[in-house]
């Protein structure tokens, strides 16, 4: 099993340790384990060039692109943000702006269907829960068949203050989440929701006018 992990976050606080937990209950089935993070990533230019010509003229792209690589090549993608202002972290949003192109509107990369996705958050009180869903509509639209979404209100600025007690609850409901995402590898097919979108498109795609490019893609692909 491979896996992908982006961090959304460049310190080693509740939301990393965390991560690390589900990483080490998954290390004995992990082939590879390619971690990135999104702290260093410019923000996207609005240049349309991924979406109306060509990702890999994207003048981001010698920073996204390996992520990008990396991520298509995982059967898993672990994606963990912290909770800022009942929201994911600004630089975990900055990649996925550039993932726009890879969205099932444009051109999914076929491999994700196949993919099991986690998304994780932690917060001090409230918003942890918005954090992974939004995570998770992002990988849903990027064709991801389940995502698993596991998030925490630690009541802690840090992972050294968060009280032992509620510690050894995460790590037991980790241990539960890691042996789920591990089942669900190779075997995770996309709901009714994610095939009914695709269809969709496919329409879309068939009467597409406006970009030759995501309609070269879904002709290439045997989709349309
Ligand atoms: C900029 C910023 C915004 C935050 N916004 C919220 C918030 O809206 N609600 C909340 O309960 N905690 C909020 N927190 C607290 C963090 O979500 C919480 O401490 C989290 O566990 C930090 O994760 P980390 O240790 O991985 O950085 C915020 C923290 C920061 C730094």
């Amino acid at each position: 099993m491979k896996i992908a992990v982006l961090h959304g976050q460049n310190h080693k606080g509740s939301t990393w340790n965390i991560t690390r937990l589900l990483l080490d209950e998954m290390s004995d089935k992990a082939e590879t384990v390619l971690e990135f993070h999104t702290n260093e990533l410019k923000p996207c230019a609005g240049c349309f060039t991924c979406i109306a010509r060509d990702e890999t003229l994207c003048p981001h792209r010698s920073a996204v692109g390996p992520i990008i690589d990396a991520i298509e090549q995982a059967d898993v993608i672990i994606a963990e943000s912290p909770n800022y202002c009942m929201g994911m972290s600004g630089q975990m949003k900055i990649f996925f702006d550039h993932m726009g192109y890879r969205w099932m509107s444009h051109r999914p990369h076929p491999s994700m269907k196949g993919k099991t996705g986690v998304a994780i958050s932690t917060t001090a009180g409230i918003g942890a829960a918005k954090v992974t869903k939004s995570i998770a509509r992002q990988m849903f639209w990027w064709g991801v068949a389940k995502t698993y979404r596991l998030s925490f209100a630690v009541s802690a600025m840090s992972w050294e203050n968060v009280k032992s007690e509620r510690k050894a609850r995460i790590t037991n409901r980790i241990k539960r989440s890691a042996k789920r995402v591990i089942k669900s590898v190779h075997k995770a097919k996309p709901g009714l929701k994610s095939r009914f979108i695709f269809a969709v498109m496919k329409t879309q795609q068939k009467g597409m006018s406006w970009n030759p490019a995501d309609r070269k893609y879904w002709e290439e692909n045997g989709w349309i």
